[in-house]
């Protein structure tokens, strides 16, 4: 069995772990740069900084507290795409330099994939063919996988992200960044079918997402509110939020799922957290006799131990990167 050690720094958080190539996680240390809550988004420079200040030592206390030592390593995994670009580029630059001085393979992994691959932390048995919706802070997209390096891209979003979605209608609320986690807790209880804002690119046969005109409706209905109202109603106002959210990525997912008549669903990306996604897409898939898999929570947001599950397929296949090796910022899931 062999040891893979992982890095993410896309965006706002720096990520250390340590896995093998059984999928078993012996450390996933995270750290989150709150820093950005303040200005309401992540600012890419502050990130990038806070990544550099952090990375060398978060290595360390990971290496400390799996108890092991570089000699126990054998490759060296790190997401080079998509994300914030310098953000990317200190786990890139950190990555190759400790590759080259250790003299270990070194695996480049695209960040989405990492988020699909979460799923195998928990259950390594999981293969291809799939149905994959990879829903995140930056990212909308639905997967048809055939094979592990075989897939088509069926939809994806034509403007905001889901989880985009979550944290501009949550700024728009006052609740603070990030978002989605905050509306997901206080919709609990909440009356969902309070408002019914619209569900966009609703047509039959488009599998394309859209959240910009969804949130021009929510601006437009809490102007014609008092504060008193919305305040009174904050519960039912985040849940009929979050179920139009969920219901477009569910019904666009489970339509997509029957045409292609696949049996087998992979949610994932920092949306996959959200317990209403979570409860519907698996309630809807059960009827039809399919089987949805989500990452456990702790593995929901951006973490490195997705980003070694990505690679054992790749140290299977000796698909090493070279030592001149970029990150690039390009969108969505792609091959590497
Ligand atoms: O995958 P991720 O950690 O970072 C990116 O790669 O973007 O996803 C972060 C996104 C944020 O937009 C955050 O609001 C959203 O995931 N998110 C959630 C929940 N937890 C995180 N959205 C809805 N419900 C949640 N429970
Ligand atoms: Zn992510």
């Amino acid at each position: 069995m062999n040891k893979i050690l992982a890095f993410e720094t896309s965006c706002d958080d720096t990520s250390v772990a340590v896995i093998d190539t059984d999928y078993h996680v012996y450390v996933n240390l995270i750290s989150s740069q709150v820093t950005h809550a303040d200005f309401g988004g992540v600012v890419p420079e502050l990130a990038s900084r806070l990544h550099l200040k952090n990375i060398m030592q978060l290595t360390k206390a990971a290496m400390d507290k799996a108890q092991l030592s570089f000699d126990d390593i054998d490759a060296i995994a790190v997401s080079v795409n998509p994300g914030l670009i310098g953000a990317l580029l200190v786990g890139v630059s950190f990555a190759k330099s400790l590759a080259y001085s250790l003299d270990k393979p070194l695996i480049a992994v695209n960040h989405m994939l990492g988020h699909i691959y979460a799923n195998r932390l928990s259950h390594p048995e999981m293969m291809p063919p799939y149905l994959a919706l990879v829903v995140s802070g930056g990212h909308t997209e639905l997967v048809h996988f055939k094979g592990n390096e075989d897939f088509d891209i069926a939809g994806r979003t034509r403007d905001d992200a889901a989880g985009e979605a979550f944290d501009k209608v949550a700024k728009l609320l006052g609740l603070g960044y990030p978002g989605g986690p905050l509306v997901d807790r206080i919709a609990k209880g909440g009356d969902s079918h309070f408002v019914e804002f619209p569900r966009a690119l609703n047509r039959k046969g488009n599998f394309d997402f859209s959240f910009s005109g969804f949130k021009t409706s929510v601006r437009n209905y809490l102007a014609k509110q008092n504060s008193a109202f919305i305040e009174a109603h904050l519960p039912d106002i985040t849940a009929s939020v979050q179920k139009a959210i969920v219901d477009s990525l569910v019904s666009k997912t489970i339509a997509y799922a029957r045409m292609i008549e696949i049996d087998t669903i992979i949610v994932a990306g920092g949306v996959s957290a959200n317990s209403c996604l979570r409860s519907e897409m698996t309630s809807r898939a059960k009827r039809l006799g399919i089987e949805v898999f989500f990452p456990e929570m702790q593995y929901c947001m951006d973490n490195a131990a997705m980003i070694g599950a990505a690679a054992v397929d790749k140290w299977h296949r000796k698909k090493f990167a070279p030592l001149d090796l970029n990150a690039f910022s390009t969108k969505g899931v792609r091959r590497i």
